[in-house]
């Protein structure tokens, strides 16, 4: 694996979106996985300002979203919809139905995962992921557990990830309980990984992923077996490396 470090979470989101554009540029038509969270806004403001200025083209490319919270309205503030059409999909060239986000109100749940996975397949597999990571080591919303899941599944929220995404609520009972999720085993399908980290509530995360055993308690641990993947992080989030 490389690892990455920069003074700033600007330099991060720009490392990043250098990484992105250079997959677009040599295969417009790639298949991107999103992440949300604040963690890669200044990657996707990155983009927007590459494709304003008319060095990026996002035409031909397909989006893929690693989860979204269920029974949350695609409206509400802080869907994942939302979000990445307000940080990301409004600003750029992606064709609309090129863009994908799991249903979280989705009548059958099970089904939905099980559509997502499969349309992942049918567009060719994740050519790059994008990946921040929880303070619990959680990627995607695959919480700290005793077994990785392979697929999309509907996932519990652990207390530590409502307390930590309460920030974008009115009350922390506001948080959705449940999320779905694209599972550790679509993650790794993924022809190559770029996980972002900064700030240094992220820093014993990043310690456990990179120092620690491969574990499910830290689902994060697992990126290390990936043959292409690339940790980048501020010196904050890599303190105790
Ligand atoms: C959220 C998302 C993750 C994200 C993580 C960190 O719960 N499900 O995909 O990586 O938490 O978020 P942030 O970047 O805001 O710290």
């Amino acid at each position: 694996m490389q690892v990455h470090l920069y003074d700033s979470a600007e330099q991060v989101g720009q490392a990043a979106a250098i990484l992105i554009a250079a997959q677009l540029i040599q295969k417009p038509a790639a298949v991107l996985g999103l992440a949300t969270g604040s963690s890669p806004i200044p990657t996707y403001q990155e983009l927007i300002r590459m494709h304003r200025e008319g060095v990026l083209d996002f035409s031909s490319a397909t989006t893929f979203n690693l989860d979204e919270y269920c029974k949350l309205p695609v409206e509400h503030p802080c869907s994942y919809h939302r979000f990445m059409r307000e940080q990301l999909f409004d600003h750029v060239n992606l064709a609309p139905e090129s863009t994908h986000v799991p249903n979280g109100n989705a009548e059958d749940l099970a089904a939905e995962c099980s559509r997502y996975d499969r349309a992942i397949s049918r567009a060719g597999g994740i050519d790059l992921q994008l990946l921040g990571i929880g303070r619990n080591g959680h990627i995607g919303f695959n919480e700290p557990s005793d077994q990785f899941v392979y697929g999309c599944h509907v996932v519990r929220l652990t207390k530590s990830t409502i307390e930590a995404n309460r920030r974008f609520f009115d009350t922390e009972a506001d948080v959705p309980r449940e999320a779905i999720s694209l599972g550790v085993g679509s993650i790794m399908n993924a022809k190559r990984v770029l996980l972002i980290a900064t700030g240094d509530d992220k820093a014993e995360a990043v310690r456990k992923a990179i120092r620690e055993d491969i574990d499910p308690a830290t689902q994060a641990s697992i990126l290390r077996t990936h043959p292409n993947v690339v940790f980048l992080l501020d010196r904050a989030a890599a303190a105790r490396l």
